[in-house]
């Protein structure tokens, strides 16, 4: 089980860069879809593992005053120097661990997050009773079937080294092909009104993205390498070509869904 903690602590000296990354990436179509969902002014939201704190700070202008936001995480250091209004409570929580209010949101939000915690289908049960009656959660997760080379330049690399992290993940706990699961994981969980959609990106070398890719892999680069894994030449040549805009991939599919308690 000691391989199975989150393996991309956000203490890491470059952790506000890796989310910063996250957020250029993501947030626009994130915003999208909470503003499909009609966040509005009042609301009490939970954003969980809240990262770099920039949909907390988002949700907190949306629900104004009247309104709260508990942004939680293992690690809040980034939350709380990003989204420090009055209407929003940080608490530094463990999701699988640690008890959470039930009845209690309009908005339960994660990206990013249940696809690396192994316990996620009592994560899921949590985070529904947790909801208010008519309240919405909304998950985002990755679904790597997307995640193709596209450039000539390095894609075997890209391929093999993708192949390699993504076993390397999964025995640290990571699904990752969890983001085509939710909506089934939503009806089963009691939810109605369910919805979806997924983004899939160009990575092009230099891009949020691929800047993603490329602190994700620093970060880890020790459980990368070693026998039937990469070499340290290989992990070089992928940190390269991530930074490299004749290099493109497509990005897995963030998968967005959600679905209202009844
Ligand atoms: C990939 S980051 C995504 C951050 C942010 N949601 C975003 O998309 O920009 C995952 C976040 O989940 C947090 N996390 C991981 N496991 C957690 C747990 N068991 N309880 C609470 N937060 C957790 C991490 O500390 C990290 O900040």
């Amino acid at each position: 089980m000691a391989d199975q903690s989150y393996v991309f602590d956000n203490a890491w000296q470059r952790g506000r860069a890796r989310l910063d990354a996250v957020e250029a990436f993501l947030d626009p179509g994130t915003i999208r879809a909470l503003e499909g969902l009609g966040v509005a002014p009042g609301w009490r939201c939970l954003e969980l593992g809240a990262g770099g704190g920039s949909i907390a700070a988002w949700l907190s202008s949306r629900v104004g005053p009247a309104g709260k936001v508990v942004a939680t995480d293992l690690d809040t250091r980034y939350v709380a120097e990003r989204a420090d209004a009055a209407n929003i409570e940080i608490r530094r929580q463990d999701i699988v661990a640690d008890p959470l209010e039930a009845s209690a949101f309009d908005l339960v939000h994660a990206r990013l997050v249940l696809e690396h915690i192994p316990q996620r289908d009592a994560v899921l049960a949590k985070l529904t009773r947790s909801l208010r009656p008519g309240g919405w959660l909304m998950l985002e997760a990755v679904d790597y079937v997307s995640g193709v080379p596209v450039s000539e330049l390095g894609a075997a690399e890209h391929a093999r080294s993708q192949d390699v992290r993504l076993r390397a993940f999964g025995a640290a706990g990571l699904k990752a092909d969890y983001g085509r699961h939710l909506p089934r994981l939503m009806r089963a969980a009691g939810l109605v009104e369910i919805g979806n959609e997924g983004r899939v990106f160009v990575m092009e070398g230099g891009s949020p993205g691929a800047r993603w890719f490329q602190l994700s892999m620093e970060q880890v680069r020790d459980r990368l390498v070693g026998p039937e894994r990469l070499s340290d030449a290989e992990v070089d040549r992928m940190l390269g070509l991530f930074a490299d805009p004749e290099w493109a991939a497509l990005s897995p599919i963030i998968l967005a869904a959600w679905g209202r308690a009844a």
